[in-house]
């Protein structure tokens, strides 16, 4: 069996619980072969500590059977390459935000150096039949690197947040070279057919790709195989969590503290694609045109700090602190606030009691790859009397989540009377939707996920002269 090799910006200890989701997920299929993971440290080395553009000190750790190999970027690389092209370019034009992506000269050099940096130092650690599988926007041209150096292992793909439709792809500086480091690789992933139709249609009518009769695109002298695979969650592992003491303890409190109001759930990085402040005005419109909802429903709202070193994420963060305050101001009684609004962290082992005990998961981002937290609130709901999920139409889960309640969040009016049918929905109609939304997250859950991406990779007919 061949190793797998993972490389992503971000590497954690599947051992560790701060370990989110996909490093537990991604550690299980490692564990089984040996494994390799790759990718950036988290350390930032100052020019005056000796940081050097396009070098870095790797660090080896090993956790059980799986070898973790990071490296440093020094300053300048780490500006450019991550809060630069990567997050002050890529993320908002895939995410649809034209107006909030800003090129500057040398990001995309910076991006470029990064990626070398990381197939240099990666490429003496492969084995000829390792399968390499690299993750997100922050390294699309990695397995052009390797090629150029020489590596004709198996490589895949995955995109885990939107692929745009092609007239916003072409408004990214270098869109033409990015688009076409992806045919060094075998296999390309999307989360969703929408995005995978994006990517067809852009490969089409940008780069004059054929579409051969397997379904393979060909352009630039290679061929690759594109799909959509939706991510998953570890469902059992939420279970499990919901019912430890923590979680079960997470939700006696709140239900006691809430027995006679309803609580409504929203968890999200601080993030502008998350739609927040519409999720806010909406929460407004819901206390205003719905009255009886004054003194009873009241929104816990946890927005993790992110990014805060890219100019884009700074707006949002007085924009939430300032509509919060006015929400609250507004509305509040001396004994009842109808927004608890966290910008923290929370310990992922509190969620699961904490989606258990609201009413209603809000899940409204204006664009989104995935979004596993509709998974997660969804796992984490007592069967016998479920909570509802309000979900964005404009996140990848919705292709899959049908028996949510779908709304547009641009739509405020709309969505507030959404959430209000959600929170009179009658009992059997909760356990109907729920029991159709957990079937479909069970089905396909992290495991499926990486399963059936590596297996694709493991059997596709590669003829020999793509190995060249
Ligand atoms: C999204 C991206 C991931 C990224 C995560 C956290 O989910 O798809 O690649 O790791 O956000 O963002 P950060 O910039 O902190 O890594």
């Amino acid at each position: 069996m061949s190793r797998l090799v993972i490389v992503s910006n971000r590497v954690a200890d599947p051992r560790k619980p701060a370990a989110g989701g996909l490093a537990v997920a991604l550690g299980e299929s490692m564990k089984k072969t040996g494994a390799l993971w790759f990718g950036w440290s988290g350390e930032i080395i100052e020019e005056a500590d000796g940081g050097v553009p396009g070098e870095g000190r790797l660090h080896t750790e090993q956790a059980g059977n799986i070898e973790l190999v990071t490296v440093d970027l020094c300053r300048e690389d780490h500006d450019a390459y991550y809060l630069g092209y990567a997050n002050g370019v890529l993320w908002p034009v895939f995410h649809y935000r034209l107006d909030l992506g800003n090129y500057e000269p040398g990001f995309a050099e910076g991006y470029r150096r990064v990626n070398e940096l990381f197939a240099r130092k990666l490429l003496p650690l492969l084995r000829p039949d390792d399968q390499i599988w690299v993750h997100d926007y922050h390294l699309i041209p990695l397995a052009a690197n390797l090629r150029a150096m020489g590596c004709r292992n198996r490589m895949g793909f995955f995109l885990h947040i939107p692929m745009p439709p092609p007239l916003i792809t072409a408004t990214i500086p270098h869109q033409e070279w990015l688009m076409r480091t992806l045919f060094a690789y075998d296999l390309l992933g999307f989360q969703s057919d929408a995005d995978l139709l994006n990517f067809s249609h852009y490969v089409q009518s940008e780069a004059h790709a054929d579409v051969l009769p397997d379904g393979r695109y060909r352009a630039f002298d290679r061929t690759v195989q594109a799909g959509a695979f939706p991510i998953g969650i570890d469902v059992d592992e939420l279970i499990r969590l919901a019912e430890t003491k923590e979680g079960s303890q997470m939700f006696k409190r709140l239900r006691e503290e809430y027995s006679r109001r309803q609580l409504l759930v929203g968890v999200d990085r601080l993030d502008y694609s998350k739609g927040l402040p519409q999720r806010m005005r909406t929460f407004r419109e819901l206390l205003t045109r719905f009255p009886e909802n004054k003194n009873s429903a009241t929104l816990i709202q946890i927005a993790s700090p992110s990014r805060e070193d890219v100019d884009a994420y700074t707006n949002i963060r007085t924009e939430m602190e300032h509509l919060c305050g006015a929400i609250n101001g507004d509305f509040g009684e001396l004994d009842w606030m109808p927004i608890r609004y966290i910008h923290r962290t929370v310990a992922r082992k509190r969620l699961p009691g904490l989606y258990r005990a609201s009413r209603v998961g809000l899940v409204t981002p204006l664009r989104d790859g995935m979004n596993l937290v509709a998974k997660e609130y969804i796992a984490a709901q007592d069967p016998e009397d479920p909570g509802v999920l309000v979900l964005s139409r404009f996140a990848g889960a919705a292709e899959q989540l049908k028996e949510a309640l779908l709304v547009n969040p641009y739509d405020i009016e709309h969505t507030a009377k959404v959430i209000q049918q959600a929170l009179h929905m009658p009992l059997d109609e909760r356990r109907t939707r729920h029991a159709a939304l957990l079937q479909r997250i069970k089905d396909q859950d992290i495991h499926w996920w990486c399963r059936t991406f590596l297996d694709t990779l493991a059997n596709l007919d590669l003829p020999p002269l793509l190995l060249d």
